[in-house]
Order: structure tokens, then sequence, then C-alpha cells
């Protein structure tokens, strides 16, 4: 390649090393962020006022030289707030909202549980990339399942029930009187246990194929005391088993089949008589331009290294990515014979859509 010396537009290049140096940044000290989240510092200072790193280490039973220096990164990154005069650190509660509070809206730990076993399949990526072989879902480290899990989880909390499934014609009437639903692809289950929660009269059946994530998603349903009304069986997804079902819900996984189409045709085979698909994908665009912001980046970040990958080794027909955009989706659809299409709803993170024969 032509070398560019003396063709340089420095003050471009120092602009743009700007940027790419807050993403090292960023990338470096995520690390600490995931530390901070697993050791249970994060959470320690939640609503703690302020405290001295000693303060902090005893409360979390860890060194205090290193408690020390973990604090150094979190006030550089200003995640944490320091008062010199007294050498003491705080966390805001809006900060802990999103770093240490499982239940809030805005939590948004479930990427960093999943940078460790993401980092990891670097090596096998590059296999990918030469070779253009997948790397299954069951491949990665277990650290992974639960950051997806956890990472779609206040999305989920917040609006599954509250926005997304009343933006559906006619659904949540059915599911208040009693309905047959299916949750394809459902991990472990979060998505399955809100609706069956908020729905008494309905019994929920979630499929994947992922034997550790249907074994958490029992785990959860017998701590929610919901084992009577929702059940979690090993089946991929072209294999749903009989219905009629009412609704048949894809959170976020139509785009990681290998063979979406399969699943939508075996969907439409065992649809009630007026009954329905919800299919939640990222709120993504397949034009490359409109990705340029944080979540249309991370979104694009996880499809190179594990949506696609995943796809590739169910060994097609499809390796969709997780911003195929509506019209390839739809398509997909068409062909199944689901000719209904309709975008319910959009969210900052998710496109919510209905679809019918
Ligand atoms: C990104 S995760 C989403 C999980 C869950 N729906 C959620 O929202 O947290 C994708 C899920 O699709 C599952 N999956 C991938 N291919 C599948 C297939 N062919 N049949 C059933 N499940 C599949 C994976 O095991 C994984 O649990």
């Amino acid at each position: 390649m032509a070398g560019t010396e003396g063709a340089l537009d420095q003050a471009r290049a120092m602009s743009f090393l700007e940027r790419v140096m807050v993403d090292s940044a960023a990338a470096f000290s995520g690390l600490s962020t995931s530390i901070g989240a697993r050791l249970g510092l994060y959470r320690a200072m939640a609503g703690a006022g302020s405290v001295t790193s000693t303060r902090l280490a005893e409360h979390t039973c860890l060194d205090e030289r290193y408690v020390r220096e973990w604090l150094a990164v979190q006030v550089a990154g200003e995640y944490v707030h320091y008062e010199p005069a007294t050498a003491t650190y705080s966390l805001p509660d809006e900060h802990a909202a999103v770093l240490a509070d499982s239940t809030s809206p805005v939590y948004v730990m479930g990427a960093f549980t999943m940078l460790k076993s993401l980092y990891a399949t670097e090596d096998a990526l590059l296999d990918a990339y030469r070779t253009g072989h997948g790397i299954s879902w069951q491949d990665h480290e277990p650290g992974l399942f639960e950051g997806v899990a956890s990472f779609f989880l206040p999305g989920y909390s917040a609006s599954l029930v509250q926005e997304w499934l009343p933006a559906l014609d006619g659904v949540r009437e059915k599911l208040q009187r009693g309905a047959n639903v299916a949750d394809v692809g459902c991990g472990f289950g979060y998505s399955t246990l809100f609706m069956a929660k908020a729905f008494p009269n309905s019994t929920f059946r979630g499929f994947d194929s992922h034997v550790p994530s249907i074994e958490a998603a029992r785990e959860q349903a017998d701590r929610n005391n919901l084992s009577d009304r929702v059940t979690f069986e090993i089946v991929p997804a072209e294999d749903l088993p009989p219905g009629p079902y009412d609704l048949i819900t894809f959170f976020d996984c139509l785009h990681d089949l290998g063979d979406p189409a399969a699943a939508f045709r075996r969907a439409k085979q065992q649809l009630a008589a007026d009954g329905s698909c919800m299919v939640v994908e990222p709120n993504t665009s397949a034009d490359l331009l409109e990705s340029m912001n944080p979540i249309g980046r991370s979104f694009a970040a996880t499809s190179a290294s594990l949506c696609l990958p995943a796809a590739v080794a169910q060994q097609g027909p499809h390796a969709l990515g997780n911003h195929a955009g509506e019209e390839a989706m739809r398509a997909i659809a068409n062909e199944a014979g689901l000719q209904n299409w309709k975008l319910a709803l959009a969210s900052p993170t998710n496109r919510i859509y209905q679809v019918r024969p």
C-alpha cells in the first residue's frame, strides 16, 4: 500500500487519534468495570455516601491496595467522585442505578459481563474470518449467556408487559383471558417469566437449543414459583412442539438462527387461528450509516463477533447478523407464509414486530 506521509492533514489525524484513544481507554477500563461488578464494589458503594478506600475494602473483604487502584480507574472515568481533602470516594445514585442495581431500567452491567467471554473468542474469530466457519453459541464461556440475559433484562423489565405487548393488535386481551404462548430462543427465560407473572390465566412454554440456558431458565421458574404454568424445553426453533399457540415470541434471537425461514414456517403451522408472532429485534438499520451512534455501534460489534458467527455455525441457509434490517426479515417471513408484517413499536434499542399469516 502506498505511504501517506506528507499528505496527512495533521489536525484531522490528531482529532481521530483522540477519538480512538477514548475508545482504547474505555476498552482498558471495561475490565475494571466488570471486576467492580463481580466483586460487589459498586453495590457496596451504592447509597453508602463518601467512603475511604480502607472502609470500602473492609466492607467488601478485599485488599485495600487493590481497591485503591480500582478506585483510581473509577475516578479517571468519572464513574466515582473523589474528594481529595478527605480522600473519600462516592458513587452518585444515578451512577449506582446504571452500575449496581440489577432491577433498574438503566442497569447496563450485562454488557460488561459479556466482555470476558467475547474477548476470549478472538483466536476463534481469526480462524472464522479466514475460513468462513462459524462459532456455535454453546462454544462460548458461561459468562456470555449470563451477560446476554442480563443485557436484555432491563429492557424487558421496563417495556415488555407495559408497552410492547399492548402495542400488538388483540394480544394483551387474549393473554388476560388465558392464552397458550411459546417463547422461541428464550435463553434464560426472563421474557417468558415477565409475561407469565403478568398474565396468570395463560400458560407459557420456553424453547431454546442451548442446554445450560434452559437449565438456568428452569431454575428461575422454580425460584419464582411459576413452574406450574411455565415450562422450559431444549428444542430448536424449527422443531417447535405442536400448539396451537395464540402467541409465538422471538426475543432477540431470530437473526441468530441459521434457518429463520424454517422457524417461521414451523411457527405458522402451530399458530392458533388468529394467533400472532411477536418478533423483537435490535433497533438497527441495514443502512450502515445509521449505525454511527453508541447503540448502533454496540450492535454492529456484537454482530461481527457473536451473532453472525453463531448463525454461520448453524450452516444456513441464512446468516443475517443483527442489523439485517426490517426488509430482509419481512421477506423471510413472507416466504414462510407469514405475509402480515407490522412494525408495532420502536424503542431506542429494539423494534417490535407483529407477524401473522
Ligand atoms: C441473543 S440470545 C437471546 C436469548 C433470549 N431470547 C433473550 O432475549 O435474552 C439468542 C438465543 O437464541 C438461541 N438459539 C440460537 N439458535 C437457535 C435455534 N436454532 N433454536 C433455538 N434456539 C436458538 C440461543 O441459544 C440463545 O439463547
